[in-house]
């Protein structure tokens, strides 16, 4: 005996009748081993003694202690006593009942520099590698709704090829070109609404698992409009139009950003906020009811998008207000950066247009005043967002007029 067992609990773990240690052995007790805990005391027990001379060679190898060793009736016991642990801190379990999985949050304010591409709650081996995720601070990128707003992303999910495309009217020519042109116009923004949070997702930790399980929810929806979009645009024949270097050089300003606080507060807030009111504009004018359909199952998914936004910035600013300062910069390098080309995309105004009014004169008039209201509506709402997330009225009306002609 070298060890007194009256002292400890041992835990018996394996009972080896083979006549030779087999492969399939050393599995069985290296997994049973690996689910004690440093200093317990594990049993095993063998039929032989030349088995001995393996199951000790086995214990040196994998550091082991041996803590005793018996003979008991017909087998020899070994009591071996485990000296390292090879699993680090279990962090916090998720709750299998969805109840209060929507009311959990991670609990940690840093995500652990070993936590790699695993769901929270696993035991993490100690010699994982270190991913080293640039966003592993929950601050920078939280939001108290985001399990609440994926949960709502798995209940709305549409597919555009049940869209019944077939029923879309024949409409005017005119009409049916502008459509296109808008249609072109947003499927391009969402482009940019799915590559950028795209650029972002691989960078934060999945520590925070409900954020990246949003954001690929969020990915998905810009596919699906991207190909609802597309899709109008060619169903009838008349095709994509014209991609202007105005709506493309709005887009190239917002996919350089690097800082995902500002990009959160340009793409969600600022942009997506404002294809909220262009989206609602659409449906309202829509000359069809397909057309219509798709518009709504659109802005559906877009207002997540937009509350995602609002919550995590609301958050950052709530807990340091002086982070305004950060996003007035933003908008207004951003809007020195479009200034050097200003002005709205003539192509895409000129098409809703004559989607709101007509292609005669008198119609046309009728439409742009429309679309002089739809711009006055996007302008007060961005404000409202601006103020509902923390940002005094002042500097929300100086965001809001430096905000993008491109709407996105
Ligand atoms: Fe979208
Ligand atoms: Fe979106």
């Amino acid at each position: 005996m070298s060890g007194n067992l009256a002292t400890i609990n041992p835990i018996f773990i394996h009972n080896i009748s083979a006549k030779k240690i087999t492969k399939s052995i050393l599995l069985r007790l290296n997994a049973k081993m690996s689910l004690l805990k440093t200093s317990d005391i594990a049993f095993i027990d063998i039929s032989s003694f030349a088995l001995g001379f393996e199951l000790e060679a086995w214990a040196k190898l994998k550091g082991h202690k041996l803590f005793a060793k018996s003979i008991c009736d017909d087998k020899i016991r070994y009591a071996y006593q485990k000296t390292y642990q090879e699993y680090d801190t279990v962090f916090e379990q998720k709750d299998s009942n969805f109840d209060t999985w929507l009311n959990t949050s991670p609990e940690l304010l840093n995500a652990p520099k070993y936590f790699g591409l695993m769901p929270r709650g696993c035991f993490v081996e100690n010699s994982t590698p270190l991913y080293d995720f640039e966003l592993d601070n929950k601050e920078l990128i939280w939001a108290k709704n985001v399990t609440k707003l994926y949960e709502d992303a798995k209940n709305n999910q549409w597919n555009a090829s049940d869209i019944k495309w077939n029923e879309i009217p024949d409409l005017a020519p005119e009409l049916e070109k502008a459509i296109c042109q808008v249609m072109t116009y947003l499927a391009e923004n969402e482009f940019s609404a799915l590559y950028i949070p795209a650029k972002f997702l691989s960078k934060i930790s999945p520590y925070y698992m409900e954020l990246t399980l949003f954001l690929a929810s969020l990915i998905n929806d810009e596919a699906r409009h991207i190909e609802a979009f597309t899709k109008r645009a060619c169903i009838k024949g008349m095709g994509l139009q014209a991609s202007s270097s105005i709506t493309q050089r709005s887009l190239y300003s917002l996919f350089i950003e690097k800082d995902y606080f500002k990009t959160s507060f340009l793409l969600h807030i600022l942009g997506e906020g404002t294809f909220l009111d262009l989206l609602e504009f659409l449906a309202k004018y829509a000359p069809d009811e397909v057309t219509k359909e798709i518009v709504l199952l659109a802005k559906k998914d877009e207002q997540r998008h937009v509350n995602y936004g609002l919550e995590h910035v609301k958050s950052l600013i709530t807990a340091n207000p002086k982070r305004v300062a950060y996003l007035k910069e933003a908008a207004f390098k951003r809007k020195a950066y479009l200034d050097e080309m200003s002005g709205e995309s003539e192509i895409l105004i000129d098409a809703l247009c004559v989607i709101a009014g007509g292609s005669d004169e008198k119609a046309y008039e009728e439409g742009y005043k429309r679309v002089s209201l739809m711009k006055q509506k996007m302008n007060e709402n961005r404000i409202k967002r601006m103020i509902y997330c923390g940002i005094d009225e002042l500097s929300a009306i100086e965001i809001s007029s430096a905000h993008t002609p491109n709407f996105m």
